[in-house]
């Protein structure tokens, strides 16, 4: 489940190159991408934590405390998706707080809803700004033939990592780089 560590160090080195410090991550588990974020970012830095489940993150939380990080943490239970929504609306109640505001965005929850979260992320993060997509060569299932003995697990989900796959690539809004990182990982840039 966790990111693998030679990911999270280059997420480490990648937040601190593009200077992030209001970011958002989708899939926390026990947070151990999380803590590397949570590293990375200035004392002020802010992380928009989402998971459907707080469960995890409770018992990874005395780790972040240990770490002196956990006051830059804001993070919420529930299903990603409607709490994206929400940020959404928000701006017009608001004033714009959250639209096009994050820095880096990391996503690495359910696979089958890469694509609506990329649909609002993409409202949601700053020109110039990052969004990173886990899994995205899962398990090199994405380029196995049709008729490859793949496990159930992998087949059911490669077709919405295939979408996505194919719709960051035509995306005009965006400059897409994927990484050959653990199991694939795809920065997209907002150039629009
Ligand atoms: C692969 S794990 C995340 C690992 C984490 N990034 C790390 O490095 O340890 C996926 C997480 O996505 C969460 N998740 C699954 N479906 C979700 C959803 N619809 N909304 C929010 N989180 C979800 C799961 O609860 C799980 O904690």
């Amino acid at each position: 489940m966790m990111t693998s560590p030679d990911e999270a160090q280059f997420f480490s080195m990648l937040l601190k190159l593009i200077n992030a410090k209001n970011t958002m991550e989708i899939g926390v588990f026990t947070g151990y991408s999380l803590l590397a974020t949570a590293l990375a970012i200035p004392d002020d830095g802010k992380i928009l934590a989402l998971d459907i489940t707080k469960e995890h993150y409770e018992k990874g939380l005395p780790i972040i405390q240990k770490a002196g990080v956990a006051h830059k943490i804001d993070f919420r239970e529930g299903p990603a998706l409607p709490l994206l929504d929400q940020l959404i609306q928000d701006v017009s109640s608001t004033k714009e707080k959250y639209h096009g505001t994050f820095d880096f965005v990391f996503v690495d929850a359910d696979k089958d809803n890469y694509v609506n979260y990329h649909k609002r992320l993409i409202e949601l993060v700053k020109v110039g700004g990052v969004i990173g997509y886990d899994n995205t060569l899962w398990g090199g299932s994405v380029v196995a033939p049709p008729d490859a003995d793949l496990d159930e697990h992998f087949l059911y989900l490669r077709d919405f990592v295939q979408e996505l796959n194919k719709a960051l690539a035509v995306d005009p809004r965006i400059e897409i780089c994927q990484i050959s990182i653990a199991d694939g990982v795809t920065l997209c840039r907002r150039i629009g």
